[in-house]
């Protein structure tokens, strides 16, 4: 394989979407996990529910729609200002620390973000973490109103990008996002950060199980859908080595 474009996905693969927990447990104390988790799962949900329904609306509405559910599942009261303090939040998500260092490892080649984010919050976030420098183009699936994993989403990459799917390898840590890769037809790089034994563990060793391990179970497990990835990497700084390899 001639890997001539790589594509990565944002939230959750570039951008740790765990780094609201900060402002979500200073608003509310004792809260912020339990928002935090919540507020993911449910985004992730909508996202997959508006397109099986055909009712799409944009990620920025999704991401305020799921914040407004987890607030109000628990009776935590708000004005406008505090729950606009934290949406901004998702503009200002923390990069993984190796995120730069590992696209500026692999400028060779085109370097794209496929996001279901929605363009507006998108391209700010990317302006904000600086990865404007290092990206060739940040491609929502906004155009094709239709989220991943459906197949229309991953079809933006050749249009926009001019790259066949058999020369691009697909970078997520969202499993469900990399089988819809997979089953799209493209090569597959999942980052694996929380391996099966870590996850037993992290279960075993208390009788309570916390939000964030909850959504570690829930989001972070490779999916059974008949679809494996190509290749299972612990971090996007193996990257570099994976693509010189290949
Ligand atoms: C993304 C997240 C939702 O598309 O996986 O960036």
């Amino acid at each position: 394989m001639t890997i001539k474009a790589i594509v990565f996905d944002a939230y959750g693969t570039l951008f740790d979407v765990q780094s609201v927990a900060a402002i979500t447990e200073e608003t509310f104390p004792g809260y912020g996990d339990i928002i935090t988790q919540i507020w993911r799962i449910k985004q992730l949900e909508y996202s997959w529910l508006r397109s099986l329904m055909g009712r799409y609306a944009d990620f920025s509405t999704i991401t305020r729609e799921s914040l407004a559910y987890a607030l109000r599942c628990l009776g935590l009261t708000h004005d406008v200002a505090t729950f606009d303090r934290i949406m901004a939040k998702y503009l200002h998500l923390d990069l993984y620390p190796d995120a730069n260092a590992t696209l500026t490892a692999l400028k060779d080649r085109k370097l794209a973000i496929l996001s279901n984010g929605s363009s507006d919050m998108l391209n700010a976030l990317v302006r904000n973490s600086g990865l404007d420098r290092v990206l060739d183009a940040t491609i929502s699936i906004d155009a094709k109103r239709m989220f991943k994993p459906h197949p229309d989403a991953y079809s933006l990459i050749e249009e926009r990008l001019g790259t066949p799917p058999a020369d691009v390898l697909f970078v997520s840590s969202n499993p469900w996002d990399a089988c819809g890769a997979k089953a799209y037809g493209l090569t597959v790089a999942w980052i694996e950060r929380v391996t099966p034994e870590a996850m037993a563990l992290e279960c075993v060793k208390s009788d309570v199980v916390t939000p964030l391990t909850m959504f570690k179970a829930l989001r972070m497990q490779m999916d059974e859908l008949g679809l494996v990835p190509d290749h299972r990497i612990r971090a996007l700084s193996d990257l570099p080595k994976l693509v010189a390899a290949s």
